[in-house]
């Protein structure tokens, strides 16, 4: 399902959509717009609104319905709670819990006042139409027979003013473009691993590509055989499905066409992303135990973001180059699969023992971390990846956990992310935990032991990028929810696609 987003100017007063949306502040100074439909539908408004408890406190919405008043049915009005604290985040709540009630009324078509007190107009557009576009996702992929979940809301259309009109459609745009690349992870997180085998990915990431004018590659079991890929073909033993290194290519970092070639400089070195991308996580010989073993069809979540990221950065044009790698194969058991204690001679020659085979991202990332550095040379790499329970452990579902080597990179990313709305927080990385990491038969041993799992897996990933300035996202914590929070999707929630996105935003403005 796929709806559609147009900005213009107008009055909701005079709007033909079946609903129209208005924010509201807890602390008086309601919008003109708010008094307009007040006087509009009498004194009835300001009473409904006070017999369900409406105060404007955050994310709260009330309905009302409009009594053939106002051409549209239904008014929602949309808590941001204390008019100092008013963010962007706010926004983006309200915004979607009042899409979700709109839709459960039977709107097809809503319309949002974006006037919104202390925010500027391209930031309320962006805000408003993530929101919506986020909230009103839900995954539905294989019901047969659907009751009231067929209720969509089909169109948005957010009236800005005059002078704002240009910037709530810059800001629309991306919104849209960010909340489309977060839902089409989720999609991919959400469908079973029946259906989304590396090959589906790879086909997906064919098409993406074509779609957006980006470029792709598809490396094949043998081709990892040659490039002697042994910690990405280990993982991929014990599967029966072929495995798959996918490689985005989107240069936008060209210079403008007609300006003289000689001034180009000698090849911009790319921004490379790297996502963990296991279709199924059985935790292979080390088999997982049975309860919410089926939650790990979503372990491809960090390869989905990446290649949502690609996609994004090419909708937006965004002048940056970039290269993104998704390491993508299960990790089954069989009879031909790697077992506890096995060796294997990953890209880079660093030999690792396998003494778990349930982590297996760190082997998959190893690889594919190596190859990127090796043959992009990229100016900074980030990995995204559903790496270990240890992060929610740590974090819960509400914050990414953030390591890296270098100091510049992560504050980079930190600010990236606080300007997308996500929360990373930052875990140290002393020499200290290597100690835990170091085998008695090989370079490396593949995990740590329970103590500080999230850092130990982070420790063996920054022995494959060298000195290249690297951060490592784990959103093991925070790519699933069991119900929906505003925004937050129940189920696979496509957690880090907006700071990925972000961070190619915050990039393309350094250029
Ligand atoms: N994919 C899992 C981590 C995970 C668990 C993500 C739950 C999301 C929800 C990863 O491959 C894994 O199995 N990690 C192990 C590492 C351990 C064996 C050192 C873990 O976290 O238990
Ligand atoms: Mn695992
Ligand atoms: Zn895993």
């Amino acid at each position: 399902m796929t709806t559609r987003v147009v900005v213009k100017t107008g009055s909701v007063l005079r709007a033909a959509e079946d609903g129209v949306v208005l924010f509201r502040h807890a602390d008086g100074g309601e919008p003109p717009a708010f008094a307009e439909v007040a006087k509009a539908l009498g004194p009835a408004f300001r009473q409904a609104l006070k017999a369900c408890g409406f105060e404007g406190k955050p994310a709260h919405v009330a309905l009302v319905h409009t009594m053939g008043r106002l051409p549209a049915r239904v008014v929602v009005v949309a808590g941001l709670g204390p008019r100092e604290s008013t963010t962007s985040e706010r926004v983006r709540q309200a915004a979607a819990r009042a899409a979700q009630r709109a839709r459960d009324a039977g709107c097809e078509r809503l319309a949002f006042d974006l006037n919104v007190k202390g925010l500027d107009p391209g930031e309320t557009a962006r805000a408003c139409a993530e929101g919506a576009l986020l909230g009103l996702y839900r995954f539905t992929g294989y019901k047969t027979e659907r009751g009231d979940d067929r209720r969509e809301v089909r169109h948005l259309t957010l009236l800005a003013t005059e002078g704002g009109l240009a910037a709530a459609r810059a800001g629309a745009r991306r919104g849209e473009i960010i909340a489309d690349g977060v839902n089409q992870a989720r999609e991919l997180g959400n469908l079973p691993s029946n259906a989304v085998t590396p090959t589906h990915i790879a086909e997906r990431a064919r098409t993406l590509a074509r779609a957006h004018g980006f470029a792709c590659e598809v490396i094949d079991r043998k081709g990892m055989e040659r490039l002697k890929m042994g910690a990405l073909l280990g993982v991929a033993r014990g599967s029966l499905e072929p495995p798959k290194l996918i490689i985005l290519r989107y240069d936008g970092a060209r210079p403008p066409r007609g300006r003289a070639a000689r001034s180009r400089p000698a090849a911009v070195k790319p921004i490379a992303l790297v996502g963990k991308t296991i279709t199924f996580d059985s935790g292979g010989i080390s088999l997982k135990p049975a309860d919410k073993m089926e939650q790990m069809k979503s372990d491809m979540l960090g390869g989905a973001g990446v290649l949502a990221a690609m996609a994004a950065a090419a909708q937006l044009e965004l002048p940056v180059s970039v290269v993104g790698l998704l390491p993508a194969t299960e990790n089954m058991p069989s009879g031909t699969a790697i077992k506890p204690g096995d060796v294997v001679t990953a890209f880079s020659g660093t030999t690792i023992e396998v003494v778990n085979t349930d982590a297996e991202g760190r082997l998959v990332l190893a690889d594919a971390l190596a190859y990127a550095i090796k043959r992009y040379q990229p100016r900074v790499i980030l990995d995204v990846a559903t790496l270990t329970g240890a992060c929610s452990v740590a974090l819960g579902q509400h914050a990414i956990g953030l390591l890296g080597t270098d100091p510049a990179l992560i504050e980079r990313v930190k600010r990236s992310a606080d300007a997308s709305g996500e929360r990373v927080w930052q875990l140290p990385l002393w020499d200290d935990y290597y100690e835990q990491i170091k085998s008695d038969v090989a370079d490396l041993k593949n995990t740590g032991g329970r103590p500080a799992g999230t850092i130990t897996a982070a420790a063996f990933l920054s022995r494959f990028v060298g000195s290249t300035p690297w951060a490592h996202l784990d959103i093991a914590g925070t790519m699933w929810s069991d119900e929906t929070r505003h925004y937050v999707s129940k189920g696979a929630t496509g957690a880090g696609v907006r700071v990925l996105i972000q961070f190619l935003i915050d990039a393309a403005g350094r250029a």
